[in-house]
Order: C-alpha cells, then sequence, then structure tokens
C-alpha cells in the first residue's frame, strides 16, 4: 500500500545516482503519482552541452563554457537530441566545472522550492542543491546492469552499439562523475540507497515508494 497522493503535504524528493540506473524513469513515476512537478537535471547538462557545441566553445574550457551556461535559456530545453546517448557524454564533460554548475544552481533550488513541492532528478540533489530534501534516494545497479539496460534501450532505438562499448563507457562516465572536485556524484549521508540491480522498474518504484512513505509518515509524526 503507497500514500494516496490527496493525504500529502509538499514534500521534496531527491533522487541521485550513475548513469542508466533507471533514476529518471523512477523519478517520473514518483512525480506522478505524489502528484508533484518533476525536474531532470540531468537535461541542463545536456542542454549547456549542445550550446557549446553549437558555439564552437572548446567544452574544457571552464570560463567559456560557464558563460554559456549562464545564458541557458528554457527554450534551449526542447530539444528531442538532448536525450541522446551523445548528448550525455557530452553533458557529463561539462559538467566538472564549477562555473557550469554554479551557473544551473539557482533554477534548480527555486524549482524545488516550488510551494505544492517537487521531484528532482540528478547527481547532487540530495548532496549540494537540497541538502534539506525531505526524501533522499540514491539509486545504483552494477555497471553491467546498468550497461546492458542501456544497450538493449539504444539498440531498440535502432542504434547499433555493442554491449562492450557501452560498458565501457558507462565506467568512465562514473569515474567522471564521481571523480570530479566539484559536487561529485555520491549518496547523501541520508540517503536511502536502492540497487536496482535485481528490480525491474516496476519493483523499483514500490520500493521507493515504500521508502517515501515510510519517511513521510516519520515527518508527520514529528
Ligand atoms: O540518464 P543519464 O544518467 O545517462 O544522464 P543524465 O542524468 O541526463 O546526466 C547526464 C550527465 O550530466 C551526467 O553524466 C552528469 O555528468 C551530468 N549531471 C550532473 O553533473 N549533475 C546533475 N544534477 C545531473 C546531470
Amino acid at each position: 500500500m503507497t500514500t494516496s497522493p490527496l493525504t500529502l503535504a509538499p514534500v521534496t524528493i531527491a533522487i541521485d545516482g550513475p548513469a542508466a540506473a533507471g533514476k529518471g524513469t523512477l523519478a517520473k513515476r514518483v512525480a506522478e503519482h505524489y502528484g508533484l512537478p518533476y525536474l531532470d537535471t540531468g537535461l541542463l547538462y545536456r542542454a549547456v552541452g549542445k550550446q557549446v557545441m553549437l558555439a564552437g566553445v572548446d567544452p574544457d574550457d571552464e570560463e567559456g563554457v560557464g558563460q554559456v551556461a549562464r545564458k541557458l535559456e528554457p527554450g534551449h530545453l526542447d530539444d528531442p537530441t538532448l536525450r541522446g546517448h551523445e548528448a550525455g557524454e557530452l553533458a557529463s564533460r561539462i559538467a566538472v566545472h564549477g562555473r557550469v554548475r554554479e551557473a544551473l544552481v539557482e533554477f534548480q533550488r527555486a524549482f524545488a522550492a516550488r510551494p505544492e513541492g517537487a521531484v528532482l532528478d540528478g547527481r547532487d540533489i540530495g548532496t549540494v542543491i537540497c541538502p534539506d530534501a525531505d526524501v533522499k534516494i540514491f539509486v545504483t545497479a552494477s555497471a553491467e546492469v546498468r550497461a546492458r539496460r542501456r544497450t538493449d534501450e539504444l539498440i531498440g532505438h535502432g542504434r547499433d552499439v555493442t554491449y562492450e562499448r557501452i560498458l565501457s563507457e558507462v565506467r568512465s562516465r562514473d569515474e567522471r562523475d564521481s571523480g570530479r572536485t566539484v559536487a561529485p556524484l555520491r549518496p547523501a549521508p541520508d540517503a536511502h540507497l536502492l540497487d536496482t540491480s535485481e528490480l525491474d522498474i516496476e519493483a523499483a518504484f514500490q520500493a521507493a515508494c515504500a521508502v517515501i512513505d515510510q519517511r513521510l509518515a516519520n515527518l508527520e509524526t514529528r
């Protein structure tokens, strides 16, 4: 049994985790279930990466990329190519820069502070963007399981990819996201770890709802 969305006071839910752990699908379903607005923060970094490419700026030039990030407009997010694999790789490269992260903080915090509550997913939501989030979930799965999921997804979209290549990309993305000095990927100390290696999306959703309901019940009795 999960909490009826109607009984819910405004809450902020932070969902973080590595590439292809299933956090996007999970976060969307959680947001729908609890009737909360949802922000996919990865899309912001993907959009910055795309604008950097269009402007011909070097992705390793922190100042240049930071300037692009400060000029990001909502219209830049409406681009179906941002969901693609290459956009994710580029996002991970520009996301290492402190200047880029600074430029995107305010927008994310304003979203999280909406009076009706919010669900945000990303890498540093529970640690940097919303350290006071009511519920924090860190979604993981082994690199092999994540690579298998991503490979199947890409093949489903007609892409000619191999599991070995995707596994090596997943590993290098993990290394870059966890090894960067600014806002590295890691669970907040008070995050609930949800390992989806053995769970399909329905089971992961039920497990996430159980965590959220438990946490909300604790908040109510305070
Ligand atoms: O779906 P997937 O995990 O592959 O990608 P995403 O969540 O859209 O994120 C793409 C890249 O953006 C990540 O590899 C991170 O480097 C970066 N990112 C970040 O640094 N901080 C966030 N809050 C969200 C994404």
